[in-house]
């Protein structure tokens, strides 16, 4: 997989590629991640990339031109799948659009600023727009940190087994039940004693068992979805 992502701010984004499981699928080659900062892009002498709105109205507008010029040049080299705006105003992310976008080749994420951008990009280049969730961010680069990474651990290869995707919460529509490690005992406070049986069929019953009643007390909206 490769990810282009188009930013003013790129230093925002970085770290979050150069630790853990993020680092190590790009060491394995298994997600390119590039980022490309859209002053570079810009097309007067003084690397304008924002404007005042038409019609008035607080707040600079990302202009369309540097992000056309950027987004072109990009599709001249290859075929993207979908080119993806982070917006409050974006379809909710959840984990089934996670799984839908951890099976394409190519994505190209746009970074929102200031009020946002020209409406005219969003209507000719953007086919997808996602916000992370009912809040505001002071720009789109943290949203697209948080996509990329629920995205490229799902990608084939990127989890070990013993960190496997399958058993996350959100998974089925379910969340994931209570789990311990050593001590069995601690301060007086143990571990549930199924859990140490070494009966694999109860202690999967029992995990199915806790992982609905935590779903059906905590998110009951994903509960009546099934
Ligand atoms: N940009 C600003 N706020 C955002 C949000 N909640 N989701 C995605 N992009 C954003």
């Amino acid at each position: 997989m490769r990810i282009d992502i188009i930013t003013v701010l790129p230093e925002l984004l970085q770290s979050p590629f150069e630790a853990s499981i993020l680092k190590r699928a790009i060491e394995k080659g298994m997600v390119e991640i590039h980022f490309h900062n859209l002053r570079d892009y810009a097309t007067n002498n003084y690397k304008q990339i924002d404007d005042y709105q038409f019609g008035g109205g607080a707040g600079m507008v990302m202009m369309i031109e540097p992000i056309d010029k950027c987004i072109s040049g990009l599709k001249a080299q290859r075929t993207y799948d979908e080119v993806i705006y982070m917006t409050p105003d974006g379809v909710t992310l959840n984990q089934n659009i996670a799984n839908e976008l951890s099976l394409k080749g190519n994505l190209i994420i746009l970074c929102g600023h200031y009020k946002g951008v020209d409406q005219r990009v969003r209507d000719h280049f953007i086919t997808r727009e996602i916000s992370i969730g009912d809040y505001v961010l002071s720009g789109g680069e943290l949203a697209a940190a948080v996509l990329c990474d629920t995205i490229i651990r799902l990608i084939p290869g990127v989890l070990s087994n013993e960190t496997s995707a399958l058993t996350d919460s959100f998974q089925d529509d379910m969340l994931a039940p209570p789990i311990y490690t050593r001590p069995a005992e601690y301060k007086g406070w143990e571990v549930p004693e199924i859990l140490l049986s070494g009966n694999t069929a109860k202690i999967e019953a029992w995990r199915e068992a806790e992982a609905l009643k935590r779903t059906q007390e905590r998110r009951p909206d994903l509960y009546a979805k099934e």
